[in-house]
């Protein structure tokens, strides 16, 4: 079954064409690696995909709430799209005056609607299933990076998406920090969750992704699954990326 379905998307800021018409499908359970130099466009997709940017042309579908670019975006398109994704920022976007657990219940309580008690029972959960089971009433700012991403992920959860977007979650984190992260997606993949991740970790995606794309210039110009992607990748562009990254 297809949950994300992208045509002909077309996204511009002001005289600069960022996305110039991408075709995308995600599969369920599928994980997508995003790969490309900086401004090729690779977080507008993504923001284009629950809406945070409003597309000029093309459609973007996500479980059969679709929408159609060109015409004023319809509000409840605009909110059933959103309600089956959520986003992992680079920069986490925790509300800093709120803590771990107050950041996951957020969501599910201004949101979903749930009582407070269901949604604190949630949170719980939720944190301990990211391994932060002894930081529930930490705020932000006590947190180590890897930490913030962890609850920003419990944070995605809390909202029951059928589809993750994570906008290069471990590039604002120390290195020796990336790997708690890189396991908790890790697990995720493992349990079947869809995700459409922006990221320069080759390791995972050769070993999580089920297909890396490649764009450049706001078109992908390459795709497939790692074992050809990363081994024989056919555009030259796409062989010095790859040069560069392992650098
Ligand atoms: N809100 C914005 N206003 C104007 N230009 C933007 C905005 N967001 C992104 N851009 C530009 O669009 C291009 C693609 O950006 P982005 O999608 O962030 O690329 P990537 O994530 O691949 O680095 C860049 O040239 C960037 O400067
Ligand atoms: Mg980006």
């Amino acid at each position: 079954m297809t949950i994300v379905s992208v045509r002909g998307l077309c996204k511009r800021f002001g005289d600069l064409e960022v996305l110039k018409g991408i075709d995308l499908d995600v599969e369920r359970g599928e994980v997508v690696v995003v790969m490309g130099p900086s401004g090729s466009g690779k977080t507008t997709l993504i923001r284009c995909l629950n809406l945070l940017e409003s597309p000029e042309a093309g459609s973007v579908s996500v479980c059969g709430a679709g929408l159609d670019c060109g015409a004023a975006l319809s509000k409840r398109a605009v909110r059933d799209i959103r309600r089956h994704t959520a986003m992992v920022f680079q920069q986490f976007n925790l509300f800093p005056h709120m803590t771990a657990l107050q950041n996951v219940m957020e969501g599910p309580v201004s949101v979903r609607g749930l009582p407070r008690a269901q949604a604190a029972d949630l949170g719980r959960r939720l944190l301990g299933r990211v391994g932060l089971g002894d930081k529930y009433d930490c705020y932000p700012a006590k947190l180590s990076g890897g930490q913030k991403q962890r609850v920003a992920i419990a944070r995605a959860l809390a909202m029951e998406p059928e589809v993750i977007l994570f906008d290069e979650p471990t590039s604002a984190l120390d290195p020796e920090l990336h790997a708690e992260v890189l396991q908790v997606m890790r697990e995720l993949a493992r349990e079947g969750m869809t995700m459409v991740v922006v990221t320069h970790e080759t390791a995972f995606a050769r070993e999580v992704a089920d297909r890396v794309v490649f764009m450049d210039g706001g078109t992908v110009i390459e795709q497939g699954p790692p074992s050809s992607f990363f081994t024989k990748p056919a555009h030259p562009r796409v062989r010095t990326f790859l040069q560069l990254v392992a650098s």
